[in-house]
Formats: C-alpha cells, sequence, structure tokens
C-alpha cells in the first residue's frame, strides 16, 4: 500500500495533527482496564516531540452524542495515562475544533473525545476543513478505527496541507498484508466467538484463502450442527446451517478443512461453579452445553498450528474466562506462541486470551484493531486507508 509515513517527513517546529485510536476499556467509575492502545500510540507521538513539533492527539472514545461532553465521555483518565507513559504533563483541550489553545514545540496536548463534535460521525466536510486548518501535517495512526470514515479518520486527510500514516498504522498495513498476501503456507485461521453472523463476511472470505478454517465456540456449534451433530442447549445459529454447510462445501472443493471438535467439554449451566464434562461428540445429550473442545481435539488443533506456515487468529475457542473451559483456547495459544509460523491475532477477546495466557511476546503481530482488523482481513477497503493512499498519489 502506497501512503506517506510520518517517519518520512520532516516535522520539526511543524504542528502536527495526530488522529489516534485511544478507545480503551474503562470500568464503571472510568478506570482504564487495558492500556494497549494508548502504548501503541506512543511511537508516533515520541518521534514528533523529538524532533520538535507541536503535537496534537485526539480520539474517540465509546459512542457519545454528538454535541456534549459527558463527563463519562471525556478522554481524562487517558491524558493522566498517556502523560505517565511519555514522563510529560500532558494538557486536555476541550473545545478545540476552532483554534484558540497553544501548543509550542516539544510540546503535547490531548484534544477531547473527537465524537462529541458535530457533524464527526457524518464525516462532515466543514467540521473537517475547520479542524484541518489546526495543522501542517496531519497523521492517521489510529487503525483500530480505519473502517470508518468520519471527520477526523477522512476527512481532514482530504484538506489537511499533508496527510500521513503514523508509526502503528505502517505497522499494522505492514503485518496484515504479509499475512494477507503471498502468506507462507499452510495458512490457517482461527475463527472463534459467539456468532456464526457477526463473522459471516470473514468467513466466506477466508473460505477461498486458507488451508484450514478453525471455528471455535458458537460459531463451531452452527457447524457441528451443519454436519448432523447433536449439540444440545448449546450456543447456536440454526439460521445459519445453510452458510456453515456451504462454508465447508467450498473449503472441501479446494482440498481445505475445517476441522470440527471429535469431543466437547460440556455443563448444564455457564457459571464459575459449573461442573464440567469432557464427553465424545456423539454422546452431546439435550440439556448439555458444548462451553470448550475437549482435550483430544485441543490436541488436533494444537497439532494444525504447529505445522502452519501463517496464522491468523480472532477468537478464542471456549469460555476462556473460566478455568474449567479454558482448556482448549490455552492449548490453541501456546501452540502459537511455540509455532514458527507468522502468526497475527486482533479482537478484543483474542487480546484478552493472550494476555491471560501471557504470550503476548511469542505471537507474531498482535493488532490493535477489532472490526478494521477483520475489514482488513476480508480484503475490503478501509476508508482511512483509501484517502491517506489517494494523497499519497497526489
Ligand atoms: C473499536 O474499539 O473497535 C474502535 O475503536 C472503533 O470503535 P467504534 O466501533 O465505536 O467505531
Ligand atoms: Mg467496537
Amino acid at each position: 500500500m502506497n501512503v506517506i509515513k510520518l517517519t518520512d517527513l520532516d516535522v520539526s517546529g511543524k504542528r502536527v495533527f495526530i488522529r489516534a485510536d485511544l478507545n480503551v476499556p474503562q470500568d464503571e467509575a472510568g478506570n482504564i482496564t487495558e492500556d494497549t492502545r494508548i502504548r501503541a500510540s506512543l511511537p508516533s507521538i515520541r518521534y514528533c516531540l523529538e524532533k520538535g513539533a507541536a503535537v496534537m492527539v485526539t480520539s474517540h472514545l465509546g459512542r457519545p452524542t454528538e454535541g456534549q461532553l459527558n463527563p463519562e465521555d471525556s478522554l481524562m483518565p487517558v491524558a493522566v495515562r498517556l502523560g505517565q507513559m511519555l514522563h510529560l504533563p500532558v494538557r486536555l483541550v476541550a473545545d478545540w475544533v476552532d483554534g484558540g489553545f497553544e501548543v509550542k514545540p516539544g510540546e503535547v496536548v490531548l484534544l477531547e473525545n473527537c465524537r462529541v463534535n458535530k457533524g464527526e460521525k457524518k464525516n462532515n466536510d466543514e467540521l473537517a476543513q475547520k479542524m484541518a486548518k489546526l495543522c501542517d501535517i496531519y497523521v492517521n495512526d489510529a487503525f483500530g478505527t480505519a473502517h470508518r470514515a468520519e471527520a477526523t479518520t477522512h476527512g481532514m486527510a482530504k484538506y489537511a496541507p499533508v496527510a500521513c500514516a503514523g508509526v502503528l498504522m505502517g505497522a499494522e498495513i505492514d503485518a496484515l498484508s504479509k499475512a494477507l498476501h503471498e502468506p507462507k503456507r499452510p495458512l490457517v485461521a482461527i475463527v472463534g466467538g459467539s456468532k456464526v453472523s457477526s463473522k459471516l463476511t470473514i468467513l466466506r472470505s477466508l473460505a477461498d484463502k486458507v488451508d484450514q478454517l478453525i471455528v471455535g465456540g458458537g460459531i463451531a456449534n452452527t457447524f457441528l450442527l451443519a454436519s448432523g451433530k447433536r449439540i444440545g442447549e448449546s450456543l447456536a445459529e440454526p439460521d445459519l446451517v445453510k452458510e456453515a454447510h456451504a462454508i465447508m462445501d467450498i473449503m472441501k472443493e479446494r482440498g481445505a478443512e475445517v476441522p470440527l471438535p471429535t469431543d466437547v467439554v460440556v455443563a448444564d449451566e455457564v457459571s464459575a461453579l459449573a461442573r464440567a464434562n469432557k464427553i465424545c461428540i456423539d454422546d452431546v445429550s439435550a440439556h448439555d452445553r458444548i462451553l470448550d473442545v475437549g482435550p483430544k481435539s485441543a490436541v488436533k488443533l494444537a497439532e494444525i498450528v504447529a505445522n502452519a506456515g501463517t496464522i491468523v487468529w480472532n477468537g478464542p475457542v471456549g469460555v476462556f474466562e473460566l478455568p474449567q473451559f479454558a482448556g482448549g483456547t490455552k492449548m490453541l495459544a501456546s501452540a502459537i506462541a511455540h509455532s514458527e509460523a507468522f502468526s497475527i491475532a486482533g479482537g478484543g477477546d483474542t487480546l484478552a486470551a493472550i494476555a491471560k495466557f501471557n504470550i503476548a511476546d511469542d505471537v507474531g503481530y498482535i493488532s490493535t484493531g477489532g472490526g478494521a482488523f477483520l475489514e482488513f482481513l476480508e480484503g475490503k477497503t478501509l476508508p482511512a486507508i483509501a484517502v491517506l493512499e489517494q494523497r499519497a498519489a497526489g
């Protein structure tokens, strides 16, 4: 992908506007519970500060109502955490669209939640033009929001004097392209999670590309139904059995496979106190709920992963938050960590599993994107990247 990169530009003395994705999870009191995205945004900010730019950073946080700033929508906790990481004071500026605030070279300010500005979500042109006037260089480093065409992710890139990709954006594009175009084979994808419906497009598009498509969670249950198995009261989408069938057919025709579990871990409820039973898939009874793959199936999945050339991972294969249903995801995580393959992982649940099983250092690349990660892998054009390519083309 041909985009201008921040590190190819002379930013010294320039007013640089960085659109980051600092949309981090928070608890009910507003405390940040996971700060990967803030950490991942540091290289671009540091680069600009070291070169003596006047740095403005903004992000959305959640999905606030435009036109009002409620306390829970404020980036204040992010400003504090960013300041701690940079060892610098980070001033938070509200009402910034029309300017009227000062940033000196070598200084960084955080501009309040950009999604409270009227017109942000609809990519309003007037708003984008106003914001573009604040800077000499616009940097998009918000890969996690690259699938959204909003005023700070798309419109501004059209109107700023220079528009480029930040360090994180560049790294994401490089890593994901490497897995998607000319991957080392076998290419193995793991798609887990509760619903086929939310991942149908990615499953369809992977079915044309991968050598093995490992499905997990509720998605696997729907595939089990499609292959004629009884799944008791397990979470599944009977409406999508046809779709699951079609995906298995496409894979079969290509000589590729969707390995389904031959043994499973069941319980009669999803709770910390639930008693887990390991049984053969043919012994699932009417009241059982499948909550993980069984140990034999986990070993089979680990073998597939061990022999892979490239691994793409999105979603767990069981309810790994509860120890009695964590075995399958844990074994898979460990196999990915030990595999020689180039591995990429993305999505909230996947990041939580990586943290829980402590394998972050052994995954080839961990994407900060959820929706954007999936859309990129589907081969879709992400609007925030497309506009950077247009600007690079002149
Ligand atoms: C995410 O968390 O997936 C990104 O920050 C995008 O957020 P959004 O889905 O609210 O646009
Ligand atoms: Mg989201």
